[in-house]
């Protein structure tokens, strides 16, 4: 599919067909993925595959009970292990950095599911010790993201965006 149409299509969808996600079809999304950019080559972000009906309800409880973490067949945990962008870039690449660098590869999914057939909604109203606690996660990583990801089972909701010249300024605001 072309870039422009991949860009266009891309929606967040929230309904999901019972259907599982082939393996490979998530190799290929953590492919890409992994090829996002990073400030300074430092690679904080990592991925977590959640299928168990426990976590991912457990996920669900974390995440403001919202349903598709429940429905979705997997979930893909964007994390960033900041021991790996803190020690160049201290505060920054503990606050900043890895949060952006999280945000590039969650896109990146997002993206690659609409080629492959996929929907996905991006979730990140959900509370951070909760969700860390769920997964497990050491006190240096910190979750980014959840990816609830499965075959569409809803259009894609249309929302009016606000219009494009009122947003662009030239050379200053
Ligand atoms: C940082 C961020 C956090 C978001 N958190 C949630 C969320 O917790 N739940 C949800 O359903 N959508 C969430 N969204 C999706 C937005 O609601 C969605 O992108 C927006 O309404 C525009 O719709 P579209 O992505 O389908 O174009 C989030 C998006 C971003 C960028």
């Amino acid at each position: 599919m072309e870039f422009e149409k991949v860009v266009k299509k891309r929606a967040m969808i929230r309904r999901y067909q019972k259907k599982a996600v082939e393996d490979e079809k998530i190799q290929r999304i953590l492919n890409l993925a992994w090829k996002a950019p990073s400030a300074g080559f430092t690679q904080p972000v990592e991925f977590i595959l959640v299928k168990d009906e426990k976590a991912k309800r457990a996920l669900f409880e974390a995440a403001l009970y919202q349903e598709q973490l429940l429905e979705a067949p997997i979930i893909i945990a964007v994390v960033s292990n900041t021991s790996r962008s803190t020690p160049r870039y201290g505060k920054r690449g503990r606050e900043f950095y890895s949060v952006i660098d999280g945000a590039f590869a969650s896109l990146i999914i997002l993206f690659t599911c609409v080629k492959e057939g996929l929907g996905a909604s991006f979730v990140g109203a959900f509370e951070d010790e909760k969700v860390s606690k769920v997964l497990k996660l050491p006190n240096y990583v910190r979750p980014i993201g959840l990816i609830a990801i499965g075959y569409p089972a809803e259009a894609a909701p249309k929302y009016k965006r606000i219009s494009l010249e009122k947003l662009i300024h030239k050379n200053t605001w």
